[in-house]
């Protein structure tokens, strides 16, 4: 048998792959599951995204190879958004990428900027990404515990000076998956005027760009001075239009950033199907129409769920963005076995926090994926899982 390389030992099991297979099991048995486990909600994408992939499959032309620039309108519709949204602008053909979703732009980043010897700091608990890539790209993660004391943020005046040196990377991502936290734009210019200090590449994930509660509204890293020279941003159509499964992403930043990742992905692969970029451009012009009544719909989840894990006795937080409740755990319990008895003895899916890395242990995160009396059932038998591990503590 030939042995896989060093890099690919180096990846850790993905977190949570038994939970598909154990969810599989539990409806067999006719229980009746509620899965608040993936960001992905049971929402339908905008009508005028599957109207256009309607019509854009019937034309001969969408099926070919997207070589080079593939669907030019999606970029131009997406430097448009780029400009409504947050008054920035991108040039479509040299500012602009579009991804197969964000995640594989993420990774592929890593290829192009990470090396053996790199550091790369890796926010834990975070999206499973940021390792991943940098341990493709034969770096060396740093883990930063996101914990309350920071209010969730990386400061990147606790790392050791010798290890910034040694850093090429920094991922962060805010609105936060899992924690919820957003970041103000004081610590956004300090994190930038940091990264241009020592030369770090800034990863800058803003997938929840558009969940956002209570008249927040989370900004671009390129509305703060000077992070156009060290900054890469990414967005998705997955959170914000409901289309996880489309797999419809992109990058923006500088020509030298863009036209680096742009490189490594021509060797890997030939962009996402045009019909589908014409939808992505669909999605993205239907903005006023779609997004304001949906962010709508998952506030009045995230109310329903914040009061129905506060009666169940969790103390959490009301998030002002992404799609998630952070919630801790008393002390001494584990994040791993209170999901596991959850799952197994109330059908209720949760991810416990110690599966987004250490630093994610004492929390178990939910996601508002379900109505809200779905999610007010959930949190009853939450309660009697926690009550009965507090007994028996
Ligand atoms: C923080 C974060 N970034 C990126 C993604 C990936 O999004 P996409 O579907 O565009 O690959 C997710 C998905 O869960 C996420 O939580």
């Amino acid at each position: 048998m030939p042995r896989p390389s060093h890099r690919f030992q180096s990846l850790p099991p993905y977190p949570l792959a038994h939970v598909p297979l154990k969810k599989r099991q539990l409806v067999e048995r006719g229980v009746d599951v509620i899965d608040l486990g993936a960001g992905d909600a049971d929402l339908p994408a905008p009508a005028a995204a599957v109207e256009a992939l309607g019509r854009a499959v019937q034309v001969p032309a969408m099926h070919r190879y997207g070589f080079g620039l593939g669907y030019m309108p999606y970029r131009e519709a997406i430097g448009a958004w780029m400009q409504r949204r947050f008054g920035l602008s991108f040039d479509p053909v040299t500012e602009v990428l579009p991804l197969i979703g964000s995640k594989e732009g993420i990774a592929h980043l890593a290829l192009a900027y990470l090396e053996k010897g790199d550091v790369a700091i890796v926010p834990e608990p975070g999206y499973v990404v940021y390792a991943g890539g940098t341990l493709l790209g034969e770096a060396t993660p740093y883990p930063y515990a996101l914990r309350p004391r920071t209010d969730f943020l990386v400061d990147l005046d606790e790392i050791p000076e010798d290890v910034l040196r040694r850093t090429k990377v920094l991922y962060l991502n805010y609105p936060n998956n899992p924690t919820a936290a957003i970041a103000p734009r004081d610590y956004l210019a300090r994190v930038v005027r940091r990264c241009r200090e020592h030369d770090i590449l800034l990863v800058y994930d803003n997938a929840y760009s558009e969940l956002a509660y209570d008249g927040y509204v989370p900004p671009s890293i390129f509305e703060i001075d000077g992070a156009r020279d060290v900054a890469i941003e990414f967005h998705s159509l997955s959170k914000t239009y409901n289309m996880t499964g489309w797999r419809q992403g992109w990058a923006v930043g500088n020509p030298a950033l863009i036209g680096a990742l742009g490189r490594v992905k021509t060797f890997v692969d030939t962009g996402s199907f045009m019909a589908l970029q014409a939808a992505g451009a669909a999605a993205l012009e239907s903005w006023a129409e779609f997004v304001p009544g949906n962010v709508a719909v998952f506030q009045a989840r995230r109310d329903a769920a914040v009061a129905a894990f506060r009666d169940a006795g969790f103390a959490c937080e009301s998030p002002k963005g992404a799609m998630y409740l952070w919630i801790p755990l008393p002390d001494g319990v584990a994040s791993r076995e209170f999901a596991d008895r959850l799952m197994d003895e109330e059908g209720v899916i949760v991810l416990p926090g110690a599966s987004f890395g250490a630093g994610g242990e004492g929390f178990f995160r939910v996601s508002f994926i379900v109505p809200p009396e779905r999610m007010a059932e959930a949190a009853r038998r939450a309660g009697r899982v926690l009550a009965s591990m507090l007994v028996s503590a």
